[in-house]
């Protein structure tokens, strides 16, 4: 068996190697390794549920699969480095079995297309993200030694009638995918080439997914998007329409039980109306991702992000006049393109007033064919990106940390989520505000994952409430 590879650069701590187990004997099987965003995660679950359609049954063992994909992301070049290695692993066990199919899917696939095939022979199948439901003719393709490639990208498709097959989760938490793409054209960012135009989910098929989701047990979706507030929906007649904060509206009514969280906001869209749909519904989690990059309004204004370190700032004073409970996480990128010491210094700043619970912190990383790269060099060195990264995660460590001992004593509705990664004494679950708490399972034997239980936070960790049993 393949050891499953853990990538720092992941984007939502999950573990990454997913499958589906073959129940039936006899079927081809396939194995789906995912890497980068959440998104990636949930395309995976869209191309398991197409290669089940197809005859295909699903291992979590690369050795024992007729076909290894390779779900992939091009955010920075470390994320493309990591899997180019597991790529020649994956060569390496086709040498020893020819008849194993190699793929590989998602933003890497679009951005590097056919070369997989022509210049580096890596691989069997080159599949973009609004290619899968092209999969089964292409592995037909690739089995009689065709040529099979699909990277072209789509304005309509968001695989909306495609029930997801909810690979290595824990059925609970499930993701929703409500839109697609991205128009917002970040400087620095590939997604725009990679997953092209934004488009929109039907708002009544996300409901539905939802409601679905509810029926089998799951407690909570987070509904997923590149820039969840520019989701809009219009019926064909024209008439009717769904903005962000409707559809939170739709999916909040679906079951009281039914937690529902979602990733990821701009902070020059998210609305008012979004904050006050949030406030309305006591199962719309307390918790916003809403990344900053740089607090230095020249460095954001070469990001193209459109808002100043004032806009941003006052972003985040209103969502806590509206819910002085909100958990807020941020991404920030350190040593972006003419970033000075006193850039630098705007973005400690802007994280210090902002108190962010929690961030996703990286160097700038270039990537070939984004505005930045065409317009901008690459000019902070190696060693000062490394330098101000490291400050930048230091405060947030620091505010990580003062953010969990602010909730000592406190008591919170945990969703218990499973047993706790280091011992099978301890439950994990999240409370609103998106934070693990861990808390011992004696005292309580009926407690299960999916319940909703109360819980007095006794001591912390940077990164974990510790807890007991309230009540
Ligand atoms: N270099 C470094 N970080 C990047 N991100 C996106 N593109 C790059 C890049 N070229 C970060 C942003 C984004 C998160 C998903 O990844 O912070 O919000
Ligand atoms: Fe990576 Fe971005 Fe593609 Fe997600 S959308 S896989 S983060 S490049």
């Amino acid at each position: 068996m393949l050891p499953t590879v853990k990538d720092p650069y992941q984007y939502n701590g999950e573990p990454l190697a997913v499958a589906s187990e073959a129940l039936q004997t006899g079927r081809r099987r396939y194995y789906i390794e995912s890497y980068g965003c959440q998104m990636n995660f949930s395309d995976s679950e869209i191309v398991a549920s197409i290669l089940e359609e197809s005859g295909y049954g699903g291992t979590r063992d690369a050795s024992l699969a007729d076909l290894v994909f390779i779900n992939t992301c091009s955010i920075r070049e470390k994320a493309e480095q990591t899997v180019r290695n597991r790529l020649t692993e994956f060569r390496r066990l086709k040498k020893e079995r020819p008849s194993l199919m190699v793929g590989v899917l998602g933003c890497m696939a679009e951005r590097l297309k056919a070369k997989w095939l022509e210049e580096e022979q890596l691989v069997d199948l080159v599949v973009g993200p609004d290619a899968y439901r092209s999969l089964p003719t292409l592995l037909a393709a690739a089995e009689d030694g065709r040529k099979a490639v699909n990277v072209l990208l789509s304005r309509e498709e968001t695989y909306a009638d495609i029930a997801p097959v909810r690979l290595g989760g824990n059925g609970i938490t499930a993701f929703v995918s409500i839109m697609r793409g991205c128009n917002n054209m970040c400087s620095f960012c590939v997604v725009p080439f990679t997953r092209g135009r934004e488009r929109s989910r039907p708002a009544a098929s996300i409901v539905e997914e939802c409601r679905t989701l509810a029926r089998q047990g799951y407690r909570e979706v987070t509904l997923l998007g590149q820039n969840v507030d520019s989701y809009y929906w219009q019926d064909a007649q024209g008439g009717l329409t769904v903005d962000f904060a409707a559809l939170l509206e739709q999916c909040a009514q679906v079951d009281p039980l039914l937690r529902i969280r979602f990733s990821t906001s701009h902070p020059k869209d998210i609305t008012e109306e979004v904050l006050q749909t949030m406030a309305r519904h006591p199962n719309i989690c307390r918790y916003i991702h809403l990344p900053l990059q740089s607090g230095s309004t020249r460095i954001l204004q070469g990001m193209n992000r459109s808002y100043t370190r004032e806009w941003y700032m006052a972003k985040v004073r209103r969502i806590r006049e509206v819910m002085p409970d909100c958990g807020i996480s941020s991404d920030i990128i350190a040593g972006f393109c003419m970033e000075t010491e006193e850039d630098h210094a705007d973005t400690l700043d802007v994280m210090t007033q902002s108190h962010f619970d929690f961030s996703y912190m990286f160097m700038y990383s270039e990537r070939p064919g984004t505005l930045a790269a065409k317009r901008y060099a690459d000019d902070v060195v190696p060693e000062v990106k490394q330098r101000r990264l490291e400050e930048i995660v230091a405060l947030q460590n620091r505010m990580s940390l003062a953010s969990n001992q602010a909730d000592v004593g406190r008591r919170f509705t945990v969703l218990i989520e499973g047993d706790s990664k280091r011992s099978q004494a301890h439950w994990m679950g999240r409370n609103s505000q998106n934070k693990v708490l861990v808390f011992p399972k004696a005292g309580k034997t009926e407690a299960a994952p999916g319940d909703y239980v109360e819980v007095w936070v006794t001591g912390c960790t940077q990164a974990t409430l510790l807890g007991e049993w309230a009540g």
